[in-house]
Order: structure tokens, then C-alpha cells, then sequence
């Protein structure tokens, strides 16, 4: 055949992870709690706690100190453990390591003029263990997270002042890391944003559905200027490295032929691929007018604002990619679960324990779709399925429906290849067993890497290769030709 059918050469085989849910010692070298951090464990699988966080549930988060109801706090202790571990990615043969850095390491509470030398000093050492192995770095520089104090003072992304908090510290890690790090991203799942806390780090779970949005939308604008500052700043520092965004794709279908389903199932994606119109375009969509107009949004922007939108335009568009969802027009359909419940359910598609539907050639699609509309590199900076592992008789880890989840999804990477799509990497989710986002539960594992921890905190903390690392490993090894 005349088109490429293979991974590129230096194609960025690897795993994905964010501090929150990994390093633990919360309260170590200086660091101060994060929002991440006063979110409690969910009562059960289908509850979203990261949304619904009031003032009233950060004072009880603040008076309790252990780690008991806020797992975030404790992770897998990787910031004990990051050398083991990253020697473990090694064997697999990893060439990318995406993890995201702790804000509140380095600026504790976000209002300092210094950064903290201890935290930074933690991330010298997690990047040379990288170097040693032959591991790029993939940076996020802010996943789910920011210093409490900054909602606490400011409302988080609400108020424009923390700009100024957070493009301070970019400058500081930019200038820091110099030379180490090649790859970076800004915010992740920026659209989470539109769910509020998790994303925005303001409490807003007492508004009406209308000022809540009114705050969202405002809030995502000042990350989008914090962006475009960040994207500036790094390409100064240092004119190697690259800068991404990083949207959490929800393709979504119609749920049948009717026309006014293909235009509902039109207008949910258009709401999705807002957040990269503006980070890859430079400016705002005109499809976004009419929905502000709808829903009462008026946006403030500051004099200088359109223009910093285009100057700091992204290098690459990453995205996590995990289900896709249905869409009508009658407003009937039930939402399925998932990482952000949009739409309905797809009869067609089998789903997780946890109800997120699984759809590999929905990736393809996807692919096709972000490549057609932006014609910039595209990076795959999470996918994978969270299952139950269970220790077999044997005392390993069987996880045949891991690699068999992955393997169908990495079959359709090659083919949009094929297609003709220019991607640069796949860093699946939580290479490593980790804490849950959604839920704060151990038990919710999408580990190549077993570790040793449940739902309450009880375990060794070992880590054991599963059946996964073994076929991962060999992946890599082949370029993606051994599946
Ligand atoms: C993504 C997040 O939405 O999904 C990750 O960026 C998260 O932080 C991942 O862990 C999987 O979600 P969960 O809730 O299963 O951990």
C-alpha cells in the first residue's frame, strides 16, 4: 500500500498519570493542601465528587488532617516510591512518562513570590530518573489541581487575578526545567471545566444552573489567557520544547438518522471542540455566541485578551480519549455514566463495570475528525480501562480484558494512521495503579503495574507486574507491530 500503516519511528510509546492521584505526602516539604485534596471518596461508583464541593464541605475537609476520607492525600506514595517506579516504566521499554506537577509543591499556597526549593528539588530528581532511562517527560502543568488557598482567597479560576499566581509559576518550572522537558501541556481536560470545581477550583455548587454557568465559562476564559501566557512564556524560555492543550474528546453520535438528532448530536460536539477551537485556533468559535446568547453567559473580556488568544496558540492537541456517547434532540435519553456524561447510551457498545461504554473505533473517528478540523499533531494522553483485579491462585495478575481494551484501541490508532493522521504518541492512562479521579477508589485499577493498596488505605504498597506489562512491553518493543 501506498499510505503509512505503521507507528512512526519515534512514536512516544508510554502511561500517563497526575500527582494527585499518585504522589500522596500532602503534607511533606513544605507543600500545602490542594483542592484535589478536600475531595472526598465517593459512597459508590456512579458518584462525581469532584463537583460538589461547598465551603462548608472544604472547613471539615481543613479540620481533618489524616487521609483516611480524602485518599487523594495519599496516593501510592509515589513521591517515596518514583524511582521504583519509573524503573519498572523502563523495563516496559517506555519512551514518554506524562505526569503533571503538584502546584502546591512549589508555590504552596499559589500567593507566594518565591517558589518552594523543596518541591522543586522532588521534581529535579523525578526528571533525572527519566533521563536516566531514556524517559521524555510529558508535563501537565496543572491536572485537577491548585492550591486551596487560591479558591479559598480568590474562587479559583473565577477571578483573573490568579492568572498572575499561576503564570508565575509556569515561569518559574519553564526556566527550571529548561532543557529537560520537551513536552508540556497546560490544563488538563480543560472542558472539564464546564463541571465545575474539578476544573475551575471555584465553589459554585450553591448557584442557580444559570450563574453557574455564567462562573464556568468566565473561569475557563481566564485559564484560556493563562494558557495563551503560559504557551508564550515557554516558547521565550525555551524554543525546543512544545506546549499542547489537553480536551477530553466525547465524540458523540446521533442516536439515529432523524435529522434533529444529527443536530443535536452536531451541537454537543461543537460544545466539546470549543475548548481546542479557541487553544488551537486562537479565538473564539461563532457557534459559542449563539449559546452564551441562549443561556445568558456574558463574558468579560480585557482589553489585549483577543490578541493573546491568538499569539498563544498550542503546538499539539492532546486528548484523552476513554467512550463515546449518543445524542437526540427530544431531551428523553437517559445519560450513561462516564468521565463527563453528555449523552446516552450507544445499544451497540459493550461497557465497563464502571458504565463507560467501549468504543476503540470511536477513536479512529475521533483521530479523523480532530486532525480534519486542526491539522496539528495529535498526542493520545490517556485511555484505558479502570476494572477489578483480582491476585489468582498463581499470585498473578490475569488481566486479559486490559489488554485486550487496549489492543483494539491501539488497532485503530494504526488505521487513522492509515488515514492519514499525524499522531505523536499514546500514553495510556494510570501505567501504574493509582487513585481514581471520579471516585477516590483504589480499587478502580488501570495499572500494567499492580500496587498493593485498597479502598482504605490498607496494603503494602508493593508493586507487581501484571499479565499487561508483559504485552505492553512487547508493543513498545515491536512499535505497535506485535499486538
Ligand atoms: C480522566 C482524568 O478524565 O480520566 C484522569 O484526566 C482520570 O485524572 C481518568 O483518572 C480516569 O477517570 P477515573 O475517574 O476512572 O479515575
Amino acid at each position: 500500500t501506498d499510505f503509512p500503516h505503521s507507528f512512526p519511528k519515534d512514536f512516544l510509546w508510554g502511561g500517563a498519570t497526575a500527582a494527585n492521584q499518585i504522589e500522596g505526602a500532602f503534607d511533606v516539604d513544605g507543600k500545602k493542601l490542594t483542592t484535589a485534596e478536600v475531595v472526598k471518596k465517593a459512597t459508590d461508583r456512579k458518584t462525581f465528587t469532584m463537583s460538589d464541593v461547598t465551603k462548608e464541605s472544604i472547613k471539615e475537609a481543613i479540620a481533618d488532617p489524616g487521609v483516611d476520607n480524602y485518599p487523594k492525600r495519599r496516593g501510592i506514595d509515589f513521591y517515596h516510591h518514583y524511582e521504583e517506579d519509573i524503573k519498572l516504566f523502563s523495563e516496559m521499554g517506555f519512551k514518554a512518562f506524562r505526569l503533571s506537577l503538584a502546584w502546591a509543591r512549589i508555590f504552596p499556597t499559589g500567593l507566594e513570590e518565591k517558589p518552594n526549593e523543596k518541591g522543586l528539588a522532588f521534581y529535579d530528581k523525578v526528571f533525572a530518573t527519566c533521563k536516566k532511562y531514556n524517559i521524555e517527560p510529558v508535563v501537565t502543568l496543572s491536572h485537577y489541581e491548585m492550591p486551596l488557598e487560591l479558591t479559598l482567597k480568590h474562587n479559583g479560576w473565577a477571578d483573573r487575578k490568579v492568572i498572575e499566581h499561576f503564570t508565575r509559576y509556569t515561569k518559574v518550572v519553564f526556566e527550571r526545567y529548561r532543557g529537560i522537558v520537551k513536552y508540556w501541556m497546560t490544563f488538563n481536560e480543560i472542558n472539564a471545566a464546564s463541571a465545575g470545581f474539578i476544573g475551575t477550583g471555584a465553589i459554585d455548587a450553591h448557584l442557580t444552573s444559570k450563574e453557574q454557568l455564567q462562573l464556568r465559562y468566565q473561569a475557563v476564559h481566564h485559564q484560556f489567557i493563562a494558557s495563551a501566557i503560559a504557551v508564550k512564556q515557554l516558547h521565550e524560555i525555551d524554543p525546543n520544547a512544545t506546549i499542547g492543550c489537553m480536551l477530553a474528546r466525547m465524540q458523540t453520535y446521533p442516536a439515529t438518522a432523524k435529522p434533529a438528532d444529527v443536530r443535536a448530536a452536531q451541537v454537543n460536539d461543537q460544545l466539546n471542540l470549543f475548548f481546542t477551537d479557541v487553544q488551537v485556533r486562537g479565538e473564539y468559535p461563532e457557534f459559542m455566541n449563539r449559546y452564551f446568547k441562549e443561556n445568558g453567559v456574558t463574558l468579560e473580556f480585557a482589553p489585549g485578551d483577543v490578541e493573546l488568544l491568538k499569539e498563544g496558540v498550542v503546538d499539539y492537541l492532546s486528548f484523552s480519549y476513554y467512550m463515546t456517547t449518543v445524542s437526540a434532540a427530544d431531551d428523553k435519553i437517559n445519560q450513561t455514566l462516564g468521565n463527563f456524561a453528555i449523552g446516552g447510551p450507544n445499544p451497540y457498545l459493550e461497557s465497563s463495570d464502571w458504565g463507560w461504554q467501549i468504543d476503540p473505533v470511536g477513536l479512529r473517528i475521533a483521530l479523523n475528525e480532530l486532525w480534519d478540523r486542526y491539522r496539528v499533531p495529535l498526542f493520545i494522553v490517556e485511555n484505558g480501562l479502570g476494572a477489578v483485579d483480582e491476585i489468582a491462585e498463581d499470585g498473578k495478575i490475569h488481566d486479559d480484558y486490559r489488554i485486550d481494551y487496549l489492543r483494539k484501541h491501539i488497532e485503530q490508532m494504526k488505521l487513522a494512521i492509515g488515514d492519514g493522521v499525524d499522531l505523536m504518541g499514546y500514553t495510556t492512562w494510570g501505567p501504574i495503579d493509582l487513585i481514581s479521579a471520579s471516585t477516590s477508589e483504589m480499587s478502580k485499577r488501570y495499572g500494567f503495574i499492580y500496587v498493593d493498596q485498597d479502598d482504605d488505605g490498607n496494603g503494602t504498597l508493593n508493586r507487581m507486574p501484571k499479565d499487561s506489562f508483559y504485552w505492553y512491553k512487547k508493543v513498545i518493543a515491536s512499535n505497535g507491530e506485535e499486538l
